[in-house]
């Protein structure tokens, strides 16, 4: 299957401002069709979820349809679909209502790899639960995470492991399938992070052995909200506090609230928009070959920008596993990474730099809080960017400033 990035690109109004983005991990650009579908929805005559207006049933369709198409993307079930403000706020809602099912003398496990949104939640509840937090470490060196060193913390004793499906700093993509089989070896609940994972790739949440997968629809081109997909069953079993007269249903159980319709609308529009860009069949299928094509594309523009980085003096390149996403973090000698990415953003090339949440991973890389310059593809790169990024690189690494002060990284 052919991929027609200039096709892609004439979706985005945002492009059209000139910069050259590899921005993405932070939260991608927006196509029209997604726009349009949260104008739409905002401006329809709506009203809480119900079957007796139209109003009503014009909220109950909007949801539905944004559970089918998760269901479509992840590869996981429609009733276990549960959408929030942000993975981070899931994450934390889950951890607490998890956590009341743990006993002191339990064990958690955390790697050092992860957001600290896949990090910090699961630290509070082990607390509050006097379970004891144990930390899978990865290797600085290559930057792998692997089954073994997942493997090496699990006892009789642990509850719940939570693992990225891929670094947002250095793009690691663990090998999930195995870890979940001696997650649940151990009998212990798997809970994935596939923020970074879902923008890049082809998921089944169900066949990676999640038992509760998360991601945010604004970094695969929709809009700003966050959504877990769970097992059903488990769902089941769970009982986050919840208001008197509201469901208990699953997945409402545990949505808090009026959900944000539109931005449900948006989310379904994005991933109709990814599925048009597959070839035929169902929408799964039509998913599963487009993301498919998305990764075949950024891979080749992400071995253009390798090539030429390793060409440049006093460069390290910090993204060394296997597989991983198009997502590179670099270093530059003694130049700050920040001058970097002002000296890139004053020729509209926007690649920030920071660790970006993921301070343990920046921390046992021996970057500390700061990190590097962080160069992330989307669907919308082109090789014109990535002319535009070599060519800003290169300038910096040649002369371009030594030494001066940014602001902190604004995002994540
Ligand atoms: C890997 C990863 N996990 C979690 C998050 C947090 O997502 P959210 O902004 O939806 O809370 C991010 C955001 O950058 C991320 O990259």
């Amino acid at each position: 299957m052919s991929y027609d990035v200039a096709a892609v690109r004439a979706h985005f109004p945002a492009l059209k401002q000139g910069a050259a983005h590899f921005d993405g991990p932070g939260g991608s650009q927006v196509p029209d069709v997604v726009g349009d579908a949260v104008r739409a929805t905002l401006v329809a005559a709506i009203a809480n979820r119900g079957r007796i207006t139209d109003a009503e049933r014009t909220a109950d369709g909007t949801v539905l349809a944004a559970r089918r198409a998760l269901a479509d993307l992840l590869g996981a079930a429609e009733r276990g679909i549960v959408f929030g403000r942000s993975m981070t706020q899931l994450t934390f809602d889950f951890s607490r209502t998890i956590a009341k099912t743990w006993q002191p003398g339990d064990e958690v496990v955390v790697t050092r790899l992860d957001h600290d949104a896949n990090v910090r939640p699961w630290v509070y509840a082990a607390q509050a639960a006097g379970a004891t937090l144990r930390w899978a470490e990865f290797d600085p060196a290559t930057g792998e995470l692997t089954p073994d060193d997942v493997a090496r913390v699990l006892t009789g004793r642990t509850r719940l492991v939570a693992v990225t499906g891929a670094s947002n700093l250095i793009g690691t993509r663990p090998d999930l399938r195995a870890i979940a089989g001696q997650v649940h070896a151990a009998g212990a609940l798997f809970y994935v992070d596939g923020v970074h994972l879902t923008a890049h790739v082809p998921v089944d949440a169900e066949a990676l052995g999640a038992d509760l997968f998360a991601c945010s629809p604004y970094k695969f081109l929709g809009p700003h909200c966050g959504v877990v997909a769970g097992r059903p069953g488990l769902l089941e079993q769970l009982h986050p506090d919840k208001l008197l007269p509201a469901t208990d249903e699953i997945p409402e159980r545990f949505e808090y609230g009026t959900l944000p319709y539109e931005l449900m609308a948006g989310t379904t529009a994005a991933i109709d928009f990814l599925a048009s860009l597959g070839g035929d069949g169902s929408r799964r299928q039509r998913l599963v070959q487009a993301m498919s094509a998305i990764e075949e594309h950024e891979n080749r523009l992400l071995r253009r920008i390798e090539e030429h980085v390793r060409t440049l003096p006093g460069v390290t390149i910090w993204s060394r596993a296997q597989r991983r996403t198009p997502t590179l973090l670099l270093t530059f000698g003694r130049q700050d990474p920040a001058d970097a990415y002002r000296f890139l953003a004053s020729r509209n090339v926007n690649a920030p730099a920071g660790s970006f949440y993921a301070l343990e991973a920046s921390r046992w890389l021996g970057l500390g809080d700061h990190g590097g310059l962080r160069i992330g593809l989307a669907p919308y790169s082109n090789d014109d960017d990535v002319d535009r990024l070599l060519d800003g690189l290169g300038q910096f690494v040649r002369g371009g400033p030594g030494t001066g002060s940014i602001p902190a990284s604004p995002g994540t």
